[in-house]
Order: structure tokens, then C-alpha cells, then sequence
């Protein structure tokens, strides 16, 4: 199995560690397979602009370049924008993960449709798209095939 040069570097200098005091939104996912965690922190600005952005996550070379990557490519997007940064667009963003490692990249998509979440809920509106996040990644059983 080889990671990218771009996978490697994110994993050894990752962008956007750490967390924001009294954040806009906040959301955690595990994934119950592996038992990592990821936790992602949003300043968002009054006009909808994600201002700043913070992970934290406890995990697996994957898993901590797609935190960095995808907090990365959602920084200064509007809330909408952000939802449309997939685990796909985060895997091609990093030239590829392994097979056996894009279900990592699963958790920066969930966290941050989580935080978003927390967002719209503490503000009470609605962003057009985004579904209730799950707890674990692996509620969803279709993803078992991948195994
Ligand atoms: Fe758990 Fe990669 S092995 S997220």
C-alpha cells in the first residue's frame, strides 16, 4: 500500500489542527470499525462564510490528511459550498488514497456535515441538502460491503 506525496505531506504537516473556542459548530463521527474519531470546529461569519476551521482527529494516516485536506478546501467557502467538499473531491484533492483507505476519507465529510449541523441547529435555519449526520459512519450498512 502507498500513500501519495501529498497524503504523506498532509499526514506530517497537517493544516488546521486544533480547535476554536466557542465555535459556530461543532461535530464528532467514529467510525466504529477502526474506532477513530474525528472533531471539526467552525467559525462562521454572519454572511454564512466559514471564516476559520479546526480538526482534531484521532486516527489513522488517512484519516488525518483527509482532515487536513478537506478543512483545507471548506476555509472560506460559504456553508453551501462546503457541502458540496465530498470524500471524493477530498481524495482527488490528495492524488488518491488506497482501496482499502477512501472509507478514512469518510470521516471528514461526515464531521463536517455534522459540524455544519450544529451550525443550522444553533441558528435555526435550514441548508438546503444537508441531512441529519450520523454518530458513526458505519450506521450505514452499505458501506459493510467495502470489507
Ligand atoms: Fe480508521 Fe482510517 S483506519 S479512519
Amino acid at each position: 500500500m502507498a500513500y501519495s506525496e501529498k497524503v504523506m505531506e498532509h499526514f506530517t504537516n497537517p493544516r488546521n489542527m486544533g480547535e476554536i473556542e466557542n465555535p459556530s459548530g461543532v461535530g464528532t463521527v467514529g467510525n466504529a470499525q477502526c474506532g477513530d474519531i474525528m472533531r471539526v470546529y467552525f467559525d462562521i461569519d454572519e454572511a454564512g462564510i466559514i471564516q476559520d476551521v479546526k480538526f482534531k482527529t484521532f486516527g489513522c494516516a488517512a484519516a488525518v490528511a483527509t482532515s487536513s485536506m478537506a478543512t483545507e478546501l471548506v476555509k472560506g467557502k460559504s456553508v453551501q459550498e462546503a457541502l458540496e467538499v465530498t470524500n471524493t473531491a477530498v481524495c482527488e484533492a490528495l492524488d488518491g488514497l488506497p482501496p482499502i483507505k477512501v472509507h478514512c476519507s469518510l470521516l471528514a465529510e461526515e464531521a463536517i456535515h455534522a459540524a455544519l449541523w450544529d451550525y443550522a441547529e444553533k441558528n435555526n435555519i435550514v441548508i438546503e441538502g444537508l441531512k441529519k449526520p450520523k454518530s458513526d459512519i458505519h450506521e450505514d450498512d452499505e458501506l459493510e460491503e467495502e470489507y
